[in-house]
C-alpha cells in the first residue's frame, strides 16, 4: 500500500513586509497569483494553483502543505489524525486537514485543489538576431522539499514516516551507524518514480526550517536565475554545487526575512524499491561539488510560528 502523500504542495511563511517579499520571490522565479492586504500567493510554471504563501506578520514558517494521494479520500484520514476536514478559502480551493508535528510545526494535508494551466517554458529556439540572451528570473516548476533542524530527531522522523508512509532514502551518521545526524525521506508512490526526498530532518541546536527547495525547469535555470539574483545583490548563501546524494544541483539564497530558498535540479529518481543507504558524514560526502558550506548555512533555522 503506497503512502498517503503524493507530493509537497506549498510552504506558508510569515513576513513583515509583503512588498519586499513579493519583489524577492518574483526575482527568485515565482509568479504572483493573488495578493491582498495580508496574504501573498505565488506559483511556479507547473499546474499547482500556488506553491508559496506569505502571511503578513512575524518572519518564519507557519506551515507546510502536502498533497494527499488521489486514491486516499481525505475524509478517511479524519479519525486517524483526530482532525476535521475543512474547505480551503484560498486560490484553487479544495479541502484541508491541519495537524501539528512533534516540533509544533503546522502541517496541512490538502486534496482537490484545482489545477491551473501551465505557464510558458523557456524558449529554447535561438531567434533570427542570433544571440543566446535569455536573462531574468529562473523558471521554477514546483516546490520539491523542505529541510528542518530539530532537537527531536527520531521523534520527528518517526512521526512523518508513520503518519504519511514516507520512506527512508539516505541517512547520514557520525562515526558509527545509528548515531544519526539526519535522514532524507521520500513519498511512497509504489513503482512510480519520486524525488530523492520530500523532507530532510537533521539534528540541530534548535527547531526550525533550514530551507525550502524549488525545482527549476532545467539545470541552466540555476545559473540564469543565480546571475539574475547576483545582479540585484540578493543575499547568496551557498552554491552553485552538487550533492552527491541524489545527484542534486543546488544554489541557496536567503530571503530578506531570513528564510533560505533553494534553486534545485536532480536527475535521480527513486521508487519504493530503491536501496536505503547509510552514509558516514565526511567520507560519504566527499563527492559534494562546490565550496564548503559556510557556518551560517549549517546553523540556519527559521523560527516555527505556531
Ligand atoms: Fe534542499
Amino acid at each position: 500500500m503506497p503512502g498517503i502523500i503524493s507530493s509537497i504542495a506549498y510552504v506558508r511563511l510569515g513576513a513583515p513586509d509583503l512588498d519586499v517579499q513579493e519583489k524577492f520571490l518574483t526575482e527568485f522565479g515565482l509568479v504572483k497569483v493573488h495578493r491582498d492586504a495580508r496574504r501573498l500567493y505565488m506559483r511556479g510554471i507547473a499546474d499547482e494553483p500556488f506553491i508559496h504563501v506569505t502571511e503578513l506578520g512575524e518572519s518564519g514558517v507557519l506551515a507546510v502543505g502536502y498533497n494527499v494521494h488521489p486514491d486516499v479520500p481525505i475524509e478517511s484520514l479524519q479519525e486517524r489524525f483526530g482532525a476535521t476536514v475543512e474547505a480551503i478559502d484560498e486560490p484553487g480551493g479544495g479541502k484541508r486537514l491541519r495537524l501539528k508535528d512533534p516540533n509544533g510545526q503546522s502541517v496541512e494535508l490538502v486534496q482537490g485543489r484545482e489545477r491551473v494551466a501551465p505557464l510558458p517554458r523557456r524558449n529554447l529556439l535561438r531567434g533570427t538576431d542570433g544571440m543566446s540572451k535569455d536573462r531574468g528570473p529562473a523558471k521554477i516548476e514546483r516546490l520539491v522539499h523542505t529541510a528542518y533542524a530539530t532537537t527531536r530527531l527520531h521523534e520527528t522522523l518517526d512521526w512523518y514516516q508513520s503518519h504519511f508512509g514516507f520512506l527512508a532514502t539516505d541517512e547520514l551518521y557520525i562515526e558509527k551507524p545509528g548515531n544519526t545526524l539526519g535522514r532524507f525521506v521520500r513519498a511512497d508512490m509504489g513503482d512510480e518514480p519520486v524525488y530523492h526526498h520530500i523532507l530532510f530532518v537533521f539534528r540541530g541546536d534548535k527547531d526550525g526550517l533550514h530551507h525550502c527547495s524549488f525545482e527549476v525547469e532545467r539545470v541552466d535555470e540555476i545559473f540564469t536565475g543565480g546571475d539574475h539574483l547576483h545582479e540585484l545583490n540578493y543575499d547568496h548563501v551557498r552554491g552553485i554545487g552538487r550533492h552527491a546524494l541524489g545527484s542534486q544541483i543546488f544554489d541557496y539564497w536567503m530571503s530578506p526575512f531570513n528564510v533560505m530558498h533553494e534553486h534545485w535540479s536532480s536527475s535521480e529518481r527513486m521508487n519504493d524499491k530503491s536501496r536505503f543507504n547509510e552514509i558516514q558524514i565526511g567520507s560519504g560526502m566527499v563527492h559534494d561539488s562546490g565550496e564548503r558550506p559556510p557556518e551560517r548555512f549549517v546553523k540556519q533555522a527559521s523560527p516555527i510560528l505556531s
